[in-house]
């Protein structure tokens, strides 16, 4: 089903969405009527989001969950393992496991901000995984889970239905919403926004217009799935920062009929319909933002997602790719394929980077010297995909992401060596 936050109306079996009334004395066919908010119910109504879900046992119905006991590298905020670093790092990617390992399980985290409780602040995790989730269903009541496949398609059952991302596909799975992870390609590797702060949405589009950059009908949804399934399910669940589990004797995959606003969806980045300029100058990567989670503070994003597409430059008289930068923002980077436009080595496939808030940015040396030396003619970036995000509050690393192996010890080499400038002889004083 087209369109982001669109109120949707779906049902597996027809005849069992209750018509006129949410919550009518008898469902039909004895299901039971259940509301899931994502917003507060006062939220105002730009962003009040909530559905109505149709099953056939209340999801109230479970056993008590007790601790999770795993040797997982999953993390939450406060992120305070070790003190965050001003240091610009960089990773070489995420192997793939040499035991079966699950989305779960698989989930590896590197750096995040604030803390779940308090409602603002993000999580980066990546995940490299190759056993799908069989009976086991997860659920994150921290935050909603940005997902961004870099390898390998996920086939992902949701509560309100099922849907399959690719690498350049996202997946947007809602606070609270149970789901399982399968694998369709064997094993897969990715990368994963936890977002505790307000619900990422399109971003405002000012004087673009009404149209342009992720348009909305592109946000697909899926219809209403359930299985009938009487045999024993775990649950784990991510709450205030740690995991939890429990198992139940049905499948939470029951949902027969659902309408509402709050819903799983995908999106394709091959859709976004990118701005650049058509005179001088390299705009700010805010141009390139597919979809932005909001703070408190007006322009200021808890995290924008952003993305660095397949585009033509065409800038006259530009240095062109992205400038040499010190930002207020923190910015933690993936790339899914090809190259990136400012590094020419180094920052492979299902890498990433992170640059926080004032550490000096930009081109490498040999990026650099390409560009001020490249003919200025029209030129397709044709194999890449690299995305961003982007955060007002500093990302504050795991122990795992500062000690692993994979951290590129070396990063800072690929801003050193860059001859000085050239003064005219004679204007020194
Ligand atoms: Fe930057």
């Amino acid at each position: 089903m087209a369109g982001f936050g669109n109120h949707f109306v779906t049902e597996a079996v027809a005849g069992a969405l209750p018509q006129g009334r949410n919550s009518p004395q008898h469902v039909p066919f004895g299901l039971y009527a259940e509301q899931l908010s994502g917003a507060a119910f006062t939220a105002p109504r730009a962003d009040n989001r909530r559905s109505w879900l149709y099953r056939l046992r209340p999801a109230a119905n479970h056993p008590a969950y007790r601790p999770y006991e795993s040797d997982t590298l999953l993390r939450s905020g406060p992120f305070d393992e070790v003190p965050p670093t001003p240091n610009r790092l960089r990773w070489d990617p995420l192997p793939m496991p040499r035991q079966a390992t699950d989305f779960v399980d698989g989930l590896v985290s590197y750096c995040g901000a604030g803390d779940p409780g308090g409602g603002e602040g993000l999580a980066v995790h990546l995940y490299a995984v190759n056993q799908s989730m069989e009976r086991r269903a997860f659920y994150n009541a921290d935050g909603e889970l940005l997902i961004v496949p870099q390898q390998g398609a996920l086939r992902i059952v949701t509560e309100m239905g099922v849907m399959t991302v690719t690498p350049e596909q996202i997946a947007l799975i809602p606070r609270g919403v149970r789901f399982k992870v399968e694998l369709p390609d064997g094993s897969a590797r990715g990368y994963v926004c936890e977002n505790y702060g307000a619900l990422f949405r399109l971003p405002d589009l000012g004087p673009i217009g009404s149209n342009g950059l992720a348009n909305p009908r592109d946000f697909e949804s899926p219809a209403a799935w359930f299985e009938d399934d009487d045999s024993p399910h775990e649950i784990v669940q991510k709450f205030a920062g740690r995991l939890w589990v429990t198992t139940q004797d049905h499948s939470p995959f029951d949902v027969v009929a659902w309408h509402g606003n709050l819903a799983p969806c995908r999106y394709d980045l091959r859709l976004f319909n990118t701005i650049n300029t058509v005179s001088y100058d390299h705009p700010d990567p805010s141009i390139f933002t597919v979809l932005t989670s909001p703070s408190g503070r007006a322009g200021t994003a808890n995290c924008d997602f952003v993305i660095f597409p397949p585009r033509w430059m065409v800038a006259e008289d530009t240095f062109r790719p992205p400038w040499f930068h010190r930002n207020v923002m923190s910015e933690f980077m993936g790339l899914i394929h090809g190259v990136y436009d400012a590094k020419a080595g180094g920052f492979a496939p299902g890498g990433a980077s992170l640059h926080n808030c004032m550490s000096g940015h930009g081109p490498d040396k040999a990026s650099y010297e390409g560009a001020v030396g490249a003919e200025l003619k029209p030129h397709r970036i044709a194999d890449t995909m690299a995305f961003m995000f982007e955060s007002r509050f500093v990302f504050h690393p795991t122990r795992f992401a500062m000690e692993t192996p994979l951290g590129q010890l070396d990063y800072d080499d690929c801003w050193s060596g860059f001859q000085k400038a050239q003064l005219p002889k004679g204007d020194e004083a």
